[in-house]
């Protein structure tokens, strides 16, 4: 059964698209099995694996939830993307903004998400689930379908309110609607050890945090070859194979 795990913070521009498609692409190398939900309506991780035309897909993450909640018997594989890393892909397009909407009257809005990774779940060893950066019902979905969640921060700019309503909120879910989900770690991205200021806000996530969540050791180095990546649908693995494993 699939181990399903959440990138998500309500900071914008962290690196949760980037972590979840590399994060996958390195599970897929290692020989694990791995489904990637893009459930951001802004669709980014979709156009970082290299689907160009996501408007043009006729099954995405909006067709899958809308048959869910008309209660349609349908192929839970049908949609899914076979990217050429080895990693398979539940996109999303424009389509996902009307979501938010067609949700909010419903009854167990917050579960529909649930209902569709139950079906792919032992087809996979892990899903992953790449989320927007606000609270919405669709990453409230992605909480509350997930065992846990991975944290990314980038020490550029700390957040703290915006990650203290986040942990709030993921403790409430975890109350809630599904005791499962845990805090798997705060993932430390785009960090440039060069910098003081990086060092210092390094430290002060440390302090504030380490002693209730998990902070990673490994950090995901600062690279031009990173954001060369996401431009070009293919993984870090690919676009830079020669690349330094860790920040230093
Ligand atoms: N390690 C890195 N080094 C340099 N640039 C990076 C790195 N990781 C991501 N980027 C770039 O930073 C930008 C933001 O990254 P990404 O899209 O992954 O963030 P996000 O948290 O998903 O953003 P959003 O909240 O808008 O969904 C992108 O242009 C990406 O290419
Ligand atoms: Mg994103």
């Amino acid at each position: 059964m699939g181990k399903t795990l959440v990138i998500t913070n309500r900071k914008g521009g962290c690196g949760k698209s980037f972590t979840t498609a590399n994060l996958f692409v390195g599970l897929a190398r290692q020989g694990k099995k791995v489904l990637c939900i893009d459930a951001d309506n802004q669709h980014s991780l979709t156009v970082s694996l290299g689907i160009t035309e996501p408007d043009e897909l006729p099954v995405t993450l909006a067709t899958v939830i809308a048959d869910i909640i008309a209660k349609k018997n349908f192929d839970p594989t049908e949609g899914i993307i076979h990217h050429t890393e080895g990693i398979d892909l539940l996109p999303a397009n424009d389509s996902l903004t009307g979501m938010e909407l067609t949700l909010a009257p419903l009854m167990g809005r917050e579960i529909i998400l649930r209902k569709y990774i139950n079906k792919v779940k032992p087809l996979y060893d892990y899903i992953l689930i790449d989320t927007c950066p606000t609270l919405d019902v669709l990453t409230i979905n992605a909480l509350a379908a997930a065992d846990s969640a991975i944290i990314p921060v980038t020490p550029k700019f700390l957040d703290a309110k915006g990650l203290e309503l986040l942990l709030r909120s993921i403790s409430e879910i975890h109350e809630d609607i599904n005791p499962n989900l845990n805090i798997c770690g705060i993932l430390l991205t785009m960090v440039d050890m060069r910098t003081n200021f990086a060092k210092e806000l390094i430290s002060m996530i440390e302090n504030a945090y380490s002693e209730e969540i998990r902070i990673f050791n490994d950090h995901i180095p600062h690279s031009v070859r990173a954001a060369e990546a996401s431009a070009t649908g293919k993984s870090i693995f690919t676009h830079d194979p020669n690349g330094k494993e860790k920040a230093s």
